[in-house]
């Protein structure tokens, strides 16, 4: 497989072409960025701990029975996947009270919210990537009401059998962000990453921050708690 074409370069990853036409390949940085864009810096070993648990997370789902773009692992931080049109929507689930939903609707972060929350922010930098419903998605044609309900389905049945497998590893899954494509037929299928920097975790018992929390706060520590959720679910 040969590496072509820089396609895309993101805060925290690149996608190159490859010579298969269905196949890119991701590169994860160490590179991190907070508040879209407001605060810059690098955290050692995040691209390898982001691919790597990625992978494995992908890898658990599709025995679950959820499509992912996932096609193999490369090297530490590369990854070939299928390629996808990506559905312009960060598609975000909430099992407690944190971060952006703990400030709008005034509730002390750590509350268990009483059911699982869905929100869907439209992806656009120069807007701040925008709270939207189903209503907009739709008005802006981001996504069919089908597609949409084969999202929302897929995201909360990630989200019990995540949750249900993140704690064996005593990891509590707070909140996360998911991304999804359309294939070559038309499928929706799981694409972009699921890794301390797009999910909350806390540890089960003390309730520290195993995740990019630790960046975006200035907390310090961040290499360190990475390199954990990485030992935790794959034991190295
Ligand atoms: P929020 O509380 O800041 O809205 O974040 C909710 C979850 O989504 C949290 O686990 C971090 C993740 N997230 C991303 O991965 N990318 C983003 O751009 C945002 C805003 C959140």
């Amino acid at each position: 497989m040969e590496k072509l074409e820089l396609l895309y370069e993101g805060k925290a990853k690149k996608v190159f072409k490859t010579d298969r036409p269905d196949v890119y390949l991701v590169q994860y940085k160490d590179d991190a960025t907070a508040g879209n864009g407001a605060k810059r810096g690098t955290i050692r070993g995040k691209g390898a701990v982001n691919n790597q648990v990625t992978n494995h997370l992908m890898k658990f789902l599709e025995g679950k029975g959820i499509p992912t773009h996932l096609v193999e692992e490369l090297s530490e931080t590369e990854t070939l996947v299928k390629k996808v049109q990506i559905v312009p929507l960060e598609v975000i689930v909430r099992n407690v009270a944190a971060g952006s939903l703990a400030k709008r609707l005034g509730m002390e972060e750590g509350t268990k919210l009483n059911c699982t929350v869905l929100e869907y922010c439209y992806k656009d930098d120069a807007l701040g990537d925008p709270l939207v419903n189903d209503y907009h998605i739709a008005a802006l044609g981001a996504a069919t009401p089908e597609e949409l309900r084969q999202i929302a389905d897929y995201s909360m049945k990630i989200n019990q059998e995540l949750g249900e497998y993140l704690k064996t590893a005593g990891i509590e899954l707070i909140d996360f962000k998911l991304e999804f494509g359309r294939d070559v037929n038309g499928n929706i299928i799981l694409a972009d990453e699921i890794s301390p920097d797009t999910c909350r975790f806390w540890d089960v018992k003390t309730h520290a921050h195993l995740d990019k929390d630790l960046f975006r706060r200035d907390l310090g520590g961040e290499e360190e708690a990475y390199r954990e959720v990485m030992h935790r679910l794959l034991g190295k």
